[in-house]
């Protein structure tokens, strides 16, 4: 009657406690997150399905992670969203979750949360914004601010076309409409089987949108009955599904990252290394920015997710038969997907660009723990580079002098941007990418090499070497190099080698001093004290793995 009683108090008529499914969705809603925004509407539209297919819908809110206002970075609150929804979703008498997600970190931060409880899950995400558009052009989110800011710093743009820019960018609801990390994750979501089939492209506006989050609520019903469960869905062959979806998608290096952390939640045996060897024999097929040309909007019409996982099937590159949240397999629920534009979505026979150009894995006395690469977004002339070593400790360094007309620099500088990882930062924020020096800008050179152990955004492009690891802070090799140091290059032998000597690099080390604590009390401190290295997904050790969903004991 307690339990009951109060519940009541909404106004429920006493049927809804006569034993039907009860689904919690976890909504990351918040004005302070733009892209989210909407997820209380698409919320209203889960719980009709739900209530449709006998069901009783509670909606509850879980931390809002806008990527653009957070600071230092979204990420460093990836793991506490995922901590504040797994226990949420335990201590609630909760029988199955639909997870809102929208924003780059809410969509694996509530995948991470639903790994470790293991109740019926389904992923709702809350869908792209429409195209930018800017003087008769498609801008894309986060791609064209680097390019407006480049314009901005060469003098090819003014301060007011920027601000009339921005408003032409950002001009509905939903996450960023490049192929970043939120429309990535959506994606993976998707092949994954933890989204039904469609939802990672209909634009947030789209009324299909709301259509999607309907059918998720039936289909969570039914995944209760069922009693389907997250990890019956995400095997390794739903990673390796992912890990080849994400190549053929041209998606974030995020992904890596996010999907390592999923995994180590499932007990899912996943490598950095199978990032590399997956998807080396898949072409990426989307012409999407900020590889190609078009944005989600053009994917959704084009055919959407579908489309390009029916090419990767019949090519033999998927598991079909991994099971999904439709309860169907995965190669059924896309084997009749349409292709209206081939343009976009390009094929096996004829790609947007080759197999091998995706994210590559890198290693060497520089990344002994291994480092990313994304090299369809790098320029191909870079690939193999040596060059001499420019190095920041932090992007505030490099960025207090990088207009200065005399700084030593030249396009075959290797930029070296460290202290940026997850507990360098904290957070391992989207850094590493750091606009390129005045001087050089002004010369009309658009890429250079850099080095971080930061992370990039998925909208970013350029020749950037990311998620070194082990990072500056924990004492990886990236805290001893010293300007001046040649580094090589060399992405096709999968190389980062710094040229220097074991015994130098000894030394210098026998000097170094780890950086001060950044905090002594509250999350940052639980943070910094436990997050794993890049290489392990950047969850917390204690985190890693499941605690199942036992009802706890009664409260009174
Ligand atoms: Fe939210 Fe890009 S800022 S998805």
């Amino acid at each position: 009657m307690a339990y009951r009683g109060w519940m009541r108090s909404q106004g429920f008529t006493p049927e809804v406690f006569d034993g039907r499914p009860v689904i919690g969705i976890a909504t990351t809603w918040s004005e302070l997150a733009p892209c989210n925004v909407h997820l209380h509407r698409v919320a209203e539209s889960v719980k009709r399905g739900v209530w449709q297919a006998g069901g009783f819908p509670l909606e509850f809110p879980a931390m809002a992670l806008g990527e653009t206002l957070l600071r230092p970075t979204a990420m460093l609150y990836r793991n506490l969203l995922a901590m504040e929804a797994e226990e949420l979703m335990r201590a609630n008498p909760l029988d199955g979750v639909v997870l809102l997600s929208g924003c780059d970190k809410t969509t694996p931060g509530l995948l991470m949360a639903a790994a470790s409880v293991d109740l019926p899950a389904v992923m709702v995400t809350g869908g792209p914004m429409l195209n930018g558009k800017y003087q008769g052009t498609d801008v894309g989110s986060g791609t064209a601010v680097w390019r407006f800011e480049e314009d901005l710093v060469a003098g090819r743009m003014t301060q007011e076309e920027c601000v009339f820019a921005e408003g032409c960018m950002a001009r509905s609801n939903g996450h960023c409409m490049t192929m970043g990390t939120a429309s990535t994750m959506a994606s993976m979501a998707g092949a994954l089987g933890m989204q039904l089939p469609y939802p990672a492209t209909w634009p947030a506006v789209d009324a299909r949108r709301y259509e999607t989050a309907q059918r998720a609520g039936q289909v969570i019903v039914g995944l209760v009955r069922d009693d389907l469960r997250p990890s019956a869905i995400m095997t390794r062959a739903a990673f390796e599904n992912a890990i080849r979806v994400n190549a053929a998608i041209g998606g974030s290096t995020n992904a890596v990252i996010h999907l390592l952390a999923i995994a180590g939640r499932l007990g899912v045996p996943l490598a950095l290394d199978d990032f590399d060897v997956l998807a080396r024999d898949v072409p990426t097929l989307l012409n999407l920015q900020p590889s190609g040309q078009y944005l989600m909007e053009d994917f959704c019409y084009a055919g959407g997710l579908p489309a390009v996982m029916r090419e990767l099937a019949e090519s033999g590159l998927l598991h079909a038969d991994a099971i999904t949240v439709t309860g169907s397999a995965v190669g059924a629920n896309v084997a009749d997907a349409p292709c209206w534009n081939r343009e976009v979505i390009m094929t096996m026979a004829e790609p947007f660009q080759p197999a091998g150009t995706g994210t590559a894995v890198l290693r060497g006395n520089l990344a002994p723990g291994g480092a990313v690469i994304k090299q369809s977004a790098s320029s191909p002339h870079l690939l193999k580079h040596r060059g001499q070593a420019l190095v920041f400790d932090s992007p505030a360094d490099y960025y207090a002098v990088s207009n200065d007309p005399d700084l030593d620099v030249d396009e075959d500088t290797m930029l070296v941007i460290r202290y940026c990882g997850p507990r360098g930062y904290p957070g391992m924020p989207e850094v590493s990418n750091v606009a390129l020096p005045r001087k050089l800008l002004l010369r009309g050179v658009r890429d250079m090499v850099r080095i971080c152990d930061g992370r990039m955004s998925g909208t970013a492009y350029g020749t950037v070497i990311l998620h070194v690891s082990p990072e500056a802070a924990a004492g990886g090799p990236l805290a001893l190099v010293r300007t001046g140091d040649w580094i090589t290059l060399d992405v096709p032998a999968r190389a980062l080698t710094l040229e220097v000597s074991d015994d130098e690099l000894a030394a210098r080390r026998a000097q170094w001093q780890p950086p001060a604590a950044h905090a002594s009390r509250g999350w940052t401190y639980l943070y910094t004290e436990h997050v794993l290295q890049a290489d392990a997904g950047a969850d917390l050790d204690f985190l890693v793995g499941a605690s199942g969903h036992p009802v706890p004991k009664d409260s009174h």
